[in-house]
């Protein structure tokens, strides 16, 4: 087991009408506040109409249109005007990670006086942050528990994850209600997003027995849940595990004391995004049987042998590669059967940008994972064999 510290300073709030809690959480931190929120969902159901109802006395300014794969220009740069214009105290993200993320990026801009990309690109250390309270409305990144945020540039094809443990959320309200409205297209690929979350920590050198029972016990849940929650998207207690899995997905809490291996689907996939906006969970659902498959060999076996027979239940008898084989298969058919696209061309990605993707990977992702290192030419091939 390798060395490790852990804090996660974030306050869960969980359940049905968790948001009751909202004005005793938001007096700690001052009556200034950014309400930050993506295209209209919270609009259309309700749950804007229920905040301004919940915070009669606080003094208000929006910030809202926040898109999917958050852009750097308008949104990060709009709500760091704002913040400092309006000397805001705390940011509300109301929505999904990208909401989340976009504030993540807008806190620590607020407290610098210089371009925000510097702190996002990992140029300047943040020095302080905006604290920030998340009522999540969609189970995927994980976000509302992790130190992390996703950020685009549009002009440089640029996304660009950074972590700063002034990022956590002060508290994040947890209520599986709101994410009943969640589409099924975006309920498969916040599942997808999650399970990635959890292989990209489980595909390693070195995990122990703790790491791998409570991760084959979430890629389990959610596999079950999703089915559940496709079938009857009201179904709370299905909505409530999956958000609790997506929750515990990313922020390390799975691998404590497991060596470090990389996060290689999400360097590729963030490449996807970046090139041509797609879904981020339909990306990595496509990306990853075909990274396992180019990564299996004599040296990586025997993690997919755990894999197929705990997760899947595949016979221990078969031969080793026979296992790996069919388990890598069976992650390929679960995201097909919940409906992902599993072919890039069906998100418009064609052969063109193949090799500049890869390259970029390559620049700025760094492949260096030690589990299974890749270099440009294999992300290209990874890429090609996802078409
Ligand atoms: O914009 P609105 O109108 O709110 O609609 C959103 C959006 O169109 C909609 N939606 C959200 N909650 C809803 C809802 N629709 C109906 N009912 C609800 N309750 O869903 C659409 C997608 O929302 P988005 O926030 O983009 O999805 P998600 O939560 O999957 O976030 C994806 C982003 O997070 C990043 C991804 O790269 C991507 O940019 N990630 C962040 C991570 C992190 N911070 O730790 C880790 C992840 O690996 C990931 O990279
Ligand atoms: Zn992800």
């Amino acid at each position: 087991m390798v060395n490790f510290e852990y804090q996660t300073p974030t306050r869960l709030m969980f359940g049905r009408d968790a948001i009751k809690k909202l004005p005793a959480v938001m007096e700690r931190f001052g009556k200034r506040v950014l309400l930050s929120y993506g295209g209209g969902s919270i609009k259309r159901t309700g749950l804007y109409a229920k905040v301004k109802e919940l915070l009669p006395d606080y003094e208000i300014t929006e910030l809202s249109g926040i898109q999917p794969n958050p852009k750097y220009d308008p949104s990060v740069l709009d709500g760091v005007r704002l913040c400092k214009e309006k000397q805001i105290e705390v940011i509300l993200a109301v929505g999904g990670g990208s909401v989340l993320d976009c504030s993540k990026a807008i806190a620590a801009g607020a407290c610098y006086d210089g371009e925000p990309w510097d702190l996002i690109s990992g140029k300047v250390k943040a020095k302080a942050a905006l604290p920030i309270v998340d009522i999540i409305t969609l189970a995927a990144t994980g976000s509302e528990y992790d130190c992390g945020g996703v950020i685009s540039r549009t002009e440089t094809n640029d996304k660009i994850g950074y972590m700063d443990a002034l990022l956590f959320p002060a508290v994040s309200i947890l209520d599986p209600v709101y994410t009943f409205t969640v589409s099924r297209r975006q309920t498969a690929a916040g599942t997808a997003d999650a399970m990635n979350h959890v292989m990209e920590q489980y595909f390693t050198g070195e995990s122990t027995l703790l790491n791998d029972g409570f991760m084959e016990a979430t890629l389990k849940s959610l596999m079950v849940n999703v089915r559940k929650a496709l079938e009857n998207p009201e179904d709370y207690n299905a909505r409530a595990e999956l958000m609790l899995d997506c929750t515990y997905g990313c922020n390390g809490i799975l691998s404590l004391g497991s060596s470090y291996s990389g996060w290689p689907c999400h360097g590729m996939e963030h490449a996807l995004s970046a090139y041509y906006d797609i879904t981020h969970g339909e990306g990595l659902a496509i990306i990853t049987p075909r990274w396992m498959k180019h990564i299996l060999s004599e040296k990586t076996v025997e993690r997919f042998v755990k894999y197929g027979v705990n997760v899947f239940g595949i016979d221990p008898g078969l031969g080793k590669f026979e296992i790996a084989e069919r388990a890598i298969q069976a992650t390929y058919d679960f995201f097909a059967s919940i409906g992902i696209p599993m072919h890039l061309k069906e998100l418009g990605i064609d052969e063109g940008r193949i090799d500049e993707m890869a390259r970029h990977v390559a620049e700025n992702e760094g492949l260096e994972y030690a589990w299974a290192p890749l270099r440009q030419r294999d992300i290209a091939d990874i890429f090609r064999a996802s078409l």
